[in-house]
Formats: C-alpha cells, structure tokens, sequence
C-alpha cells in the first residue's frame, strides 16, 4: 500500500484523535501483552495511543486507519531523500536476491567508506556499526584509548543515544543541574554507576568562559570533547563561534580530542556542519541518513586515531570491535544509494525547504500574537512555545506545562495530517513539495488557534 502525493485524499487528512476505536488504538492494546509500555522505542509513543503506520512515499505516509500525515519527522531525522525512494528500492531489492548477512566483507562497504571519506575531509578513516549511539560510543573509547585518559565532556542536555557516559546530563532539571556556570554531571538512567557521572565533565554551551574553566578543571584527565554543533534537545539553538573556538581550542592545548557528532547535523550539508562551518575535529560519529533509511552508525577520524581498532602486528586491536550485523550489505547498498543522490543542490533545496517552514511559522506566530518561536537550520526546526532567547538547553528546557502544550500541539496536527515529534523536533525530507511546505503552515496555524 503507497501512496503518490497527487492522489492524497483531503478527507483522509482530517480526523479525529484519540479513536479507541481505531486499528492503532487496538494494536497498543495488543501490544502491551508482549512489550513494556508497548512499544521497543519510547520516542515513537504518543499517548493515548500511538499510530501506527502501513506505508510511506515521498514527503507522506499513511496509518493502518488509512489517514495520511505530511512526515515533519521522518524517523528523527533519519530519511533524507523521502519514503520509498525508487533508487534505494532497486539497490536493496538487487542485494535482497543475493543474500543479506554474511561473515565476509562486501565491496559495498568499501564504497560507502569511501564516499564518506571523501566528503568529509577530517574522517580520512571510517568503520561502519548499527547505530548512532554505537557510532558515540566507538568514538569515545577511540579517544580513551588514543589519549590513555578516562574522561570526557559533554554539552548539558545534548542527546547522544544511550550509551552510559554519553546520555550523562540528558534531563538534567533546575532541582539537579546547579549553577548556569558549573552545570553538575547528572546520571540519566536509573542505577548508572556514580563513577560514570564523574567521568563525564558537563558543559553550558554557548557559554565559552565557563566552557574553557571547566575543561581546565579536567585537565590531564580529558579524553575528548564531545559536541553536536546543533543540539536538538538543547532547543537547536545556533551555535557561537566564539564557544567553539574556545572549545576546539582548549581541548586541543590540553591533548583532548574533540569528537564532534553528525548523527543528525551530516543532513546540514554535503560536508555535514563541519563543512559549513569550517571545523576539523578529530573524530566524527555518524549515523541515520548514511544509512538509506536502514539501521546504521559509523565512527570516522584521523587515520592514526582511528588505528586504534586495528589489529597490527596480529595483535588484538587496542578497542576491539565486531558487531554481528555491523556493515551488513543491505544497509552499505541502502547508504550508498542514498548519499550518492545527494548533491549540492539537494542541500540548497533542504534549506529551501526548512526556511520556508521557518519564515511560514514566524508569520503565523506573529500575525496572530501566539508567543510562539522557531529555531534550526537546513531541514531541521523546532518548535518552542514560549518566547525565552535560546542559546542552551535551561532556556530550551520545556516547563511541565509547556511540554503538556506541545503534546497538545502534536496531537492537533496529527488531526490536520501532520506527523510530528511530540517535543517540537521537526525534520523535512527532499520530496517536500512547497504545497506541503503551506499545509505544514496552515496545519500549525488552525492547531495553535485551537489550542488558544
Ligand atoms: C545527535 C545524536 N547522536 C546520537 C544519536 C543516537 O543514534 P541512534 O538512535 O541511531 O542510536 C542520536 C539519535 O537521535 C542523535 O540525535
């Protein structure tokens, strides 16, 4: 079951949410007999109910109840070229009839590498895992044991996926996080060992002064920095020069290393962010659109950092890695499929497309008076409902009553046939028509009147 964008129904955009009695209601139901909370992957929950989804093409997809979403979110940030791309359909299809898992390399993971390689000039070596968090968590063990020093520093609030060290300071709250210049290492799951926390040195970003006092703090002890130039929890706020100078900087006269990660940010630009903004780190992690919309992570970098999960001399590597179904085929075919479509004018039409849903909501916001803002670069925005500048995440950081505002608000656009994250992370793919740019707009004009 597809569906082509000319063919959408409007009817089959407009319903209503909650529907207990709904196929999406009745799958959570039949979900929660076999998996906690129902569902492998929290961030795909919507209460009361999740949706479900049958199909997807292009800029849309379509629920098992057969109502249509725009996708504003395109598995976080992980589909690029739009669902059911005809070009990694073929790719994957012709690897389908080959075979899919093997104990043997294939000259698919080569090409991706070097594609990869080739348009992001600080990773001069790459090695393929399944995941971002992976991706994070190769990276930082590349630097532990490349710099013989345990810890790292961390952006407060920035998300890396879930490995221990990286998720420290994720939710950090006014009760726990301490002074705005000496934010505290906070542990994000229960029962991490209380040595993670203090192996982890907690940043305010944006803020270079008490950046550079803290990573002086560290001192010999500093593995790595770890930053996302464009932290989507920390409210996607634009990031100071001067707050990465200083953080490149001092990492590097202390003999840190800085990992910057481009799990999200590679969908800036051919070169992903450190391409636009000129940055060289010594290590990147990667992940999500790489991937051609299958599972995925890499960690790229120096060559002589990244041999530290090289095998010299038959010896064992100093960070040993395998991962079953790491570069499978089906993924390297998917990934190479996607990236090589992908030129400097998909990233023009990427920002196209993200300044149009910017420009289109500030006017919304500003014809009707909502004290709303937009924040985000190239296909990425977000959402805030409140008018509090954003330089880091305290002020992105939703109050219990704003994150109640924003459910609603995820809620009403599902109604109006806008697929949306529930904390107002939104993402476009390249099949964005500017007839969807407007009903993104007009969606999120009638849903914030009725939220009013
Ligand atoms: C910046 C960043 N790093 C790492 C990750 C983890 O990636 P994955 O979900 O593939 O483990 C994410 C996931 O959203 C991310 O946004």
């Amino acid at each position: 079951m597809t569906q082509d964008r000319k063919t959408i129904d409007p009817d089959s955009r407009r319903h209503a949410y909650p529907d207990e009695s709904s196929r999406s209601a009745q799958l959570y139901r039949r979900a929660h007999r076999s998996i906690p909370d129902g569902a492998s992957r929290s961030m795909t929950l919507i209460r009361p109910h999740p949706i479900y989804v049958a199909s997807g093409n292009g800029a849309w997809v379509m629920d098992v109840d057969g109502h249509q979403y725009l996708d504003a979110n395109n598995n976080f940030t992980s589909i690029i070229l739009g669902h059911a791309d005809p070009g990694v359909n073929e790719a994957v299809t012709e690897r389908l009839g080959k075979g899919t898992a093997f104990a043997m390399g294939t000259e698919a993971e080569i090409e991706l590498a070097e594609l990869l390689v080739e348009r992001v000039p600080s990773i001069e070596r790459i090695r393929f895992c399944n995941s971002g968090t992976e991706a994070v968590m190769g990276a930082i063990k590349a630097a532990r044991a490349f710099t013989g020093r345990p810890m790292i520093a961390k952006v407060e609030g920035a998300y890396h996926g879930t490995y221990d060290h990286a998720e420290t300071s994720l939710g950090s709250s006014p009760d726990t996080w301490g002074n705005d210049d000496a934010p505290v290492s906070v542990a994000y799951a229960a029962g991490t060992p209380r040595s993670v926390a203090e192996e982890v040195a907690v940043l305010p970003f944006n803020n270079a002064a008490a950046s550079r006092s803290i990573l002086d703090r560290c001192g010999d002890q500093l593995a790595a920095v770890l930053i996302d130039t464009l932290p989507s929890r920390a409210g996607l706020p634009d990031v100071d020069v001067a707050f990465l100078e200083t953080v490149f900087t001092t990492a590097r006269t202390q003999g840190a290393l800085v990992i910057m990660d481009e799990v999200i940010s590679l969908r800036l630009g051919l070169g992903g962010n450190q391409g636009r903004l000129g940055l060289r780190p010594d290590l990147t992690s990667l992940g999500k659109i790489i991937g051609g919309g299958f599972p995925v992570g890499a960690t790229g970098g120096r060559a002589d950092i990244m041999d530290v999960f090289a095998s010299i001399d038959g010896q064992r590597a100093a960070v040993p890695t395998a991962g079953t179904f790491s570069a499978n085929p089906v993924t390297m075919v998917a990934g190479f499929a996607c990236m090589n479509q992908l030129t400097e004018a998909s990233f023009a039409r990427l920002e196209e497309i993200g300044d149009g849903i910017r420009h289109g909501c500030r006017e919304v916001f500003a014809d009707h008076g909502h004290d709303w803002q937009i924040t985000g670069k190239g296909s990425l925005f977000r959402l805030h409902p409140h008018r509090r500048p954003i330089r880091s995440y305290r002020e992105a950081r939703l109050t219990d009553g704003e994150a109640k505002v924003m459910a609603a608000l995820q809620r009403r656009l599902l109604e109006r046939g806008v697929y949306f994250s529930g904390y107002g992370l939104g993402c476009m793919n390249l099949a964005t028509t500017d007839a969807d740019i407007a009903h993104f707009v007009e969606a999120v004009a009638d849903s914030l009147a009725t939220l009013d």
